[in-house]
This record gives C-alpha cells, structure tokens and sequence, in this order.
C-alpha cells in the first residue's frame, strides 16, 4: 500500500483537542467502529452535537472490515463532514496496538495517532516498545498514547481479574522516557459489559447491582506528578442498563452486566482525564434496537429496517454522552 500521511486526507491529531480538554475541563469522546452504520452515527452525533472526535479502529476492527476499506471510510467521513458544512475535527486513532509493525502500518497508512499497548509487558519492555513507536510516529508528525497499568476483565484468569492500577511512581519517568504525548491508565475501569462481578459490587434496594468507586485517588495522585498531562480512561463504558434491559426483555441473556456510573466519569472528564474510550455502549444500543425491531417485528428482513433505528439510537446514545457526560459538546 502506498505511504499516506493523515494531514493529506484532512485528518488533526489529538494534539490540541487534548489541550483544550484538559484546560477546559472536558473529555473528547473516542468511539470505536467497525462498520457503516457505527461510523454514520458517530459522525452524525458529533457534527449535531458540534463535537471534536476520535474515530477508533482496533487491530480485530481492521481485521473484521478491512484495513484499506476502513480507512477509505475515514476519508469518506470528512468529505461528509464538509459537505455538511461542519467544521468539526477528527484523528484516526488505533486501539490497543500490540506491536511496533501494526503502528507503523497504521502511521503510514494515514492514521493521525497510534496506542501502543505495552502495559502487559515488564516495566522496561513497555518503555523501550512505546519508545521505538514515538519515534517513528513523531517523525511522522503523529501523536502516541501509551499505557501504565492493566485493566482487569472479568473473563480473564482468576489472577487478571484484578486490575493493576497504574503506580503514580511510574508516570513520570514513562513519560520522559518515551516521550509518549499521552498515557492510558489503569484506576478500575474495564471493557466490555461486565465490568465487576457481582461479587465486586452491592446490590441497592431495588436490586440493582451498584459498582467499586473508581480510584480517584490513585488518579489525583499521577495527575500530581505530570500536571496537566493528558491522561486516557479505557473501559469507560456506562453499561446503559436501559439497553441492558431492552436485550434482556427481548431474548438476550446480559446477566448482571454493570459499567461505571455516568456521575464518575463525569468527574474524569473535569480532571486531567481528556480522552474516554467507549465501545461496549455503542454495541448495547445496537443489539438493543436490532433485538426490540425483531421482537415487535419477527417477520423483518431488510436489514435497513433494523440497522437504520440501531444506527438512530447509536447517534442518540453519542449526542447524549457528548452533551451530558463528556461535556465535548459545543467544543468543535
Ligand atoms: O478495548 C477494546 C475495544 O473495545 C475494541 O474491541 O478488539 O473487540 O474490536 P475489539
Ligand atoms: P468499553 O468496553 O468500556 O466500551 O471500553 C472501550 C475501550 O476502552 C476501547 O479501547
Ligand atoms: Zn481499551
């Protein structure tokens, strides 16, 4: 594939968007797709909801839809935004990159900002990988988000089922030594929809199954030792339990699924948090309108019939996050 650069197809990176978030006391959204429908609402939420945005591929999202398709999607997407007469701003960014080689085939590819994901790797390793990946990026005039820290999710083994929060000792050091421009952190969040086990959480006087409190203090603590640097949340998901319910009601079997209350990310995006990653919600407010059109519906088979009120409530969902939790809104 011949090398393109992001500035050719009309990209920014996050560079600004940061600094102004964290001035500002907001979040930029990061929202991942995989598809049309996902895209068309992700673009239309952000441009009604006047949004600055970061349009989010994984290496399973490159793989599903194709490389070269995804990122003619891309394009696609600010030749809409123009001819909507918008002026909103989006980076490509690459989700949860595992290896030098998927960075650079991303770089050269015209993406406009890489995560190199070498938080499951010793100390070392990780900086020494997220180093070789900023130095090509920023030759490239691209932007690199690293992580300290590992997430737990509830499938893993009984050991990883723990985070390990990211040690504010470490911070400072990462940054300086890889000249990373922005770092992922580990304070109790998750991905996907079970973000705690029932176990983890107590149950309300309605039943309802109420999480751990994210480590703010832990997050007060590293925002101390790199003021003012812009610091990521993964596994940012609310778990909307109304699109939980929806799926439940209408065949689904989400047991117990719980993601972080809107009030805590709220307060993320007041701090030095400035970019909140969000992919499980986008997926319940699919299934959810798929699962209710199939139910009041069974005999649809036009997928436009489905997908187009899955696409409506995604954009829904997103102007919403970006309005009332992100507080991006307004901010293109
Ligand atoms: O953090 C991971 C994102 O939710 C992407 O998920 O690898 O299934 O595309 P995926
Ligand atoms: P969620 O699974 O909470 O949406 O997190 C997505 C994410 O962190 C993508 O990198
Ligand atoms: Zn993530």
């Amino acid at each position: 594939m011949e090398k393109i650069s992001y500035k050719e197809i009309g990209l920014v990176t996050t560079k600004e968007m940061f600094q102004k978030a964290v001035a500002g006391g907001y979040a930029i959204p990061a929202y991942n797709f995989n598809n049309m429908e996902q895209l068309q609402a992700i673009v239309l939420g952000c441009v009604e909801s006047q949004s600055p945005f970061i349009l989010q591929v994984s290496s399973g999202a490159r793989k599903y839809a194709n490389q070269t398709l995804l990122r003619f999607m891309a394009m696609g997407a600010v030749a809409m935004i123009k001819e909507a007469g918008s002026n909103v701003k989006f980076a490509l960014h690459l989700d949860h990159g595992d290896t030098f080689d998927l960075c650079k085939s991303c770089i050269d590819s015209g993406f406009s900002s890489v995560m190199i994901d070498g938080s499951h790797h010793k100390y070392d390793e990780n900086v020494a990988l997220t180093k070789k990946v900023v130095e090509y990026a920023h030759a490239n005039g691209v932007v690199v988000e690293g992580e300290l820290g590992v997430l737990a999710g509830i499938e893993d083994d009984v050991e990883a089922a723990k985070s390990i929060y990211t040690q504010p000792d470490e911070v400072e050091d990462f940054v300086k030594k890889t000249n990373v421009d922005s770092l992922a952190i580990s304070i109790g969040t998750s991905h996907g929809a079970y973000k705690f086990t029932p176990a983890q959480c107590t149950r309300n006087e309605k039943g309802v199954l109420e999480p751990p409190p994210l480590r703010f203090d832990i997050l007060e603590e590293i925002e101390k030792r790199i003021p003012g640097f812009p610091i990521v949340l993964h596994g940012a998901s609310s778990v909307v339990p109304e699109y939980v319910d929806i799926i439940n009601k209408c065949g689904g079997a989400l047991k117990d699924a719980v993601g972080i209350p809107t009030e805590q990310l709220r307060r993320a995006a007041r701090s030095a948090v400035c970019k909140i990653n969000i992919d499980s919600d986008g997926r319940l407010a699919i299934t959810a309108m798929i699962r209710k059109v199939f139910t009041e519906n069974p005999g649809e088979f036009d997928p436009r019939k489905y997908l187009g009120p899955a696409r409506e409530e995604l954009k829904k969902m997103i102007i919403y996050k970006n309005k009332e939790v992100l507080g991006s809104a307004g901010k293109a």
